[in-house]
């Protein structure tokens, strides 16, 4: 067993716990928050399905970001729209026999590849260029960029330039998903890839990617304005009421 395999298969394992435990626990925590307010972001919807629909057109098209910034909004769908594409193409690594819908997926992800790249840089360099942008940015903010280009331009590099033996690292991933490890290819540029996406996992339940799941507890979108209709109150307001009137 060679010391990169055990090294990589034990950092996925780890990389998991985290990325799983993490998020679960940041959505409990969101969930939970108080929202005493109603705050909705006028005009809103008057009914719970309108407010379906509206969290669904700022989670898929991004309705509010095209109204507020064209460009940005270009760069960020190419980057969110092409890392699906890309992500459902990786599906090929982790399943056996691959699934029919995976395989038509497989050019578009191939591609997609340098859509992100280009969404990525567009997305830099708005941080860089735009003075009121760099002013609020922090390195933070720099560095989940070049993390996401150090894995896009990782990925793109195998795909084009320097090709890992394939089949060999299907074995070793399907070799950590069920506990039979098997050799990882040791091509740097592999090493590479692999070594910032654990990376990625394992900050992202601490870092400004969980917008993703944050988006559909944002009191400002995800409220009815019915506050004519209902009377609102507060979870701890309700409880005071009820003592007052025992
Ligand atoms: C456990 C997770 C991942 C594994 C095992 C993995 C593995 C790989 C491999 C082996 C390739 C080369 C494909 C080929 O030669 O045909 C590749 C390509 C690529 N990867 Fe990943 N990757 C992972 C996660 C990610 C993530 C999270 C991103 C984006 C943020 C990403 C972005 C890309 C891109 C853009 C390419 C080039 C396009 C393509 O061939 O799909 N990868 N990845």
């Amino acid at each position: 067993m060679g010391i990169w395999t055990a090294f990589y298969a034990l950092s996925f394992y780890l990389a998991t716990l985290i990325l799983i435990g993490g998020l679960a626990y940041k959505i409990y925590q969101y969930a939970k928050t108080p929202a005493p307010l109603k705050v909705p972001t006028m005009p809103a919807p008057l009914t719970t399905s309108g407010v379906v629909l509206r969290v669904l057109s700022e989670v898929v098209l991004f309705r509010s970001l095209f109204r507020a910034n064209k460009w940005i909004w270009l760069f960020g769908m190419m980057f969110h729209g092409a890392l699906w594409v890309v992500l459902l193409r990786h599906l090929r690594y982790f399943t056996e026999p691959v699934w029919s819908w995976v395989v038509l997926v497989q050019p578009f992800g191939k591609y997609g590849g340098f859509v992100m790249l280009i969404g990525l840089l567009g997305l830099l360099a708005r941080r860089i260029f735009v003075e009121r942008i760099r002013y609020i940015s922090n390195p933070s903010d720099y560095l989940m960029l070049i993390l996401l280009l150090v894995i896009g331009g990782s990925g793109v590099m195998m795909s084009f330039v320097l090709p890992t033996d394939i089949v060999q690292f299907k074995a070793f991933m399907l070799g950590v998903m069920y506990f039979d490890w098997q050799a990882i290819p040791t091509d740097s540029i592999l090493l590479v890839h692999l070594a910032a996406v654990i990376l990625l996992m394992i900050i992202f339940p601490i870092s400004k990617l969980l917008h993703a799941p944050g988006v559909f507890f944002s009191p400002g979108r995800n409220q009815v304005d019915n506050s004519r209709e209902k009377r609102h109150i507060a979870p701890w307001a309700l409880k005071l009421e009820t003592k007052e009137s025992s």
